[in-house]
């Protein structure tokens, strides 16, 4: 419930409180974020009080000389006033000066959501969440800034978000806008982050933050391997079942920031937003910006809550349409069994092979359109290769089909290969710097998302792809990260380059958002060269994500526990390969390959056509025990219970029953 009383702003969840309060200069103070309480008349208590100016800080003005900003617990810092701390705003106004000072002006409480016209966002009906919008006014300049909260009071999630409007005749320049800001008493918390690489995603890192600041960030053009951007905030006790912790994410597939800073006052300060690295973005007079929303989550038990909140926020807010809540069949991937040699025929008795262990779904992947033979060619030319795929994929599908199973395949739309007609024909589409050498990342470029006829192009070649046979799951992969950052089309435009990134991600959302649309059937799944791209942004569209290209058992043990703290079961995509793995070499027991992928959303990834007849009864007995067990695994409530280099996972029933 959100109520406002006296300038004192309270949202309550089932089990939380969040308060902050307009102070007398219209700055808003951060009040308490922690266990449920009743503030009541209770908020001066709670505010800090400032009874000299500090030292050389700066006092705000000279009719409260005690006051200064960088002294203040502040719930939104604007840049340039005395707060020297990570600013939520930043702007270069049109006489050059980048000092803002954004006041209260006034609010609005309402039942139900809006949605973000620009990003993806969460959402739930009318009783399950509220808004509240805090409109503040810069004093100097005509601009607004609308701070959205968004309470979810069952899951004990409160979602923060931003809009930027610029009522006056000039432009502005936004050279950083985060998504939420809250200044916490005390120093010395543990910044935990989940950061790695290509297939060592996740892996989880405490920080305590007594001094200066620690960052995570990603400057991948996605929301990376490198670096997560789920983060939490506990106290330096907080184990798995006790203690303080927050949870905090960002909707957002792209370049992202989060902050933990120390200021000079025994407080913390924790910002979370778009990365303002070579971001710059140009609002016109009458335009608006918004900023992805933040999702935060509080538990006074530990970790496990933490993640029991955010895992039921992901589940019933953040994944949408018919595969939500649905058991997610049993695929066969061919990727591990056969890279890029695949024909009909080897593609269709590795299906039988599947078919006879209990397989529901075949997945054809990479290597099937243009003269994909390894990876320096075809990008962009999505038509199927006739000397493969004799039938097209149309007959392909029709054969599996007929075996009992549905089809799936790969799809990378996003890039294009310079060795491709779709790049001899349109050049200028790829993204790279006129007249300079470009750098590549597995021998492709990125498309130019910016330029709206590249983007009706993947939505109409997709469109006919997906629609071209029965196809009941589509792979939708992303193997590089971004370099050369440049759009022709801003240039064209006469926009700044600092806004590709985000553009880019705001399309690739518009674009995923038609097609998921036109084909509410088909079970997408995310992948980025594995887990590059594994955030709430793809979730909102596609209900499940492929961890990591590395499916070595004992490696996905910590991939999984890694993602276990942010993101719940039903969206993580995990596989039964061969040994000796093909990433790490480790030989692992076929039951250890088989218990770790089933927790999760369990597949096989490996040529069952050449396996021993013991192995193949091993995978048909795990099939069907995966099978009688599969609700509990993918939608149950998972514990941590020892972590480290022992992993003891425990999952049950929301009635706690299995
Ligand atoms: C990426 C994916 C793999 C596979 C290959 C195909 O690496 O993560 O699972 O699909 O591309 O090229």
């Amino acid at each position: 419930m959100i109520s406002e009383n006296k300038n004192v702003f309270t949202l309550d969840t089932k089990n939380t409180t969040y308060a902050f309060m307009v102070l007398p200069t219209g700055h808003l103070e951060h009040l308490y974020y922690g266990k449920r309480i009743n503030i009541g008349g209770c908020a001066e208590a709670l505010s800090r009080k400032q009874t000299m100016a500090v030292g050389n800080t700066v006092s705000y003005s000279g009719d409260n000389p005690a006051f200064s900003l960088e002294a203040a617990r502040l719930e939104m810092s604007s840049y340039g006033k005395g707060d020297i701390r990570e600013p939520f705003i930043e702007l270069i106004h049109a006489d050059g000066g980048f000092s803002s000072d954004f006041l209260y002006d006034g609010y609005e409480i309402r039942k139900g959501r809006d949605e973000l016209a620009t990003l993806p966002c969460s959402y739930g009906s009318e009783d399950e969440v509220e808004q509240l919008k805090i409109i503040l006014k810069d004093k100097n300049y005509r601009l607004t800034l609308e701070m959205y909260y968004y309470v979810y009071k069952d899951c004990d999630v409160i979602c923060r978000s931003c809009r930027l409007i610029n009522e006056s005749e000039a432009d502005v320049n936004i050279r950083r806008i985060m998504s939420m800001l809250m200044d916490i008493d005390g120093t010395g918390y543990v910044f935990t982050t989940f950061n790695g690489a290509w297939a060592r995603e996740m892996d989880r890192h405490d920080t305590v933050v007594t001094a200066g600041k620690h960052v995570n960030s990603s400057y991948t053009g996605t929301s990376s391997s490198r670096a997560n951007p789920f983060v939490m905030i506990s106290k330096q006790d907080t184990t798995q079942e006790q203690g303080e912790c927050i949870g905090l994410n960002l909707i957002y597939s792209g370049n992202h920031y989060e902050a933990v800073e120390t200021g000079m006052c025994d407080m913390t300060r924790i910002v979370a937003g778009i990365n303002p690295q070579s971001f710059s973005y140009m609002l016109e007079p009458g335009c608006g910006f918004e900023a992805p929303e933040a999702v935060m989550t509080y538990s006074g038990y530990g970790f496990n809550r933490m993640s029991h909140n955010m895992h039921s926020f992901v589940r019933k807010h953040i994944v949408r349409g018919k595969w939500q809540y649905k058991e997610r069949p049993v695929l066969l991937n061919s990727w591990e069994a056969a890279y890029f040699d695949i024909s009909e025929r080897k593609l269709y008795e590795l299906a039988k092979a599947g078919k006879n262990v209990g397989v529901e779904l075949f997945v054809m992947d990479d290597g099937w359109f243009g003269n994909r033979n390894d990876d320096t060619c075809s990008l962009g030319d999505w038509y199927v290769n006739k000397k493969k795929l004799p039938d097209g994929l149309k007959g392909l599908c029709d054969k599996i089909n007929r075996l009992g199973m549905s089809f799936g395949i790969w799809v990378e739309p996003e890039m294009v290969n310079v060795n491709s007609e779709l790049y001899r024909k349109h050049p200028d589409w790829a993204m790279d710097i006129p007249g300079c050498a470009h750098s590549e990342g597995r021998n492709q470029r990125v498309l130019d998302l910016c330029n709206p006829d590249v983007a009706e192009y993947i939505i109409e070649s997709m469109t006919r792809v997906f629609s071209s046979a029965n196809i009941a799951y589509v792979k939708w992969d992303m193997n590089r990260i971004f370099s050369d950052y440049y759009s022709r089309y801003l240039q064209e435009q006469g926009r700044q380059q600092g806004e590709v990134a985000h553009r880019y991600v705001a399309t690739l959302g518009k674009i995923m958002r038609t097609l998921v649309e036109r084909f509410p059937d088909i079970l997408f799944e995310g992948c980025a060269a594995g887990g590059n791209r594994f955030d709430l942004g793809i979730l909102c569209y596609f209900p499940q994500i492929w961890a990591s290209d590395n499916t070595d058992a004992v490696s996905r043990t910590y991939i999984q526990e890694g993602l276990s703290y942010g993101y719940p079961m039903s969206v993580v995509s995990a596989h039964v390969s061969a040994c000796p793995n093909h990433q790490t070499l480790r030989v692992t027991p076929l039951s250890t390959r088989f218990n770790v992928a089933a927790f999760g959303i369990c597949g096989y990834e490996c040529n069952l056509v050449d396996m021993k007849k013991e192995e193949l009864n091993e995978i048909k007995a795990q099939i069907s025990i995966y099978k009688k067990w599969r609700h509990t695994m993918q939608f149950g409530t998972f514990i941590r219970q020892r972590t480290g280099n022992i992993h003891q996972w425990t999952v049950a029933d929301a009635d706690g029953r299995r």
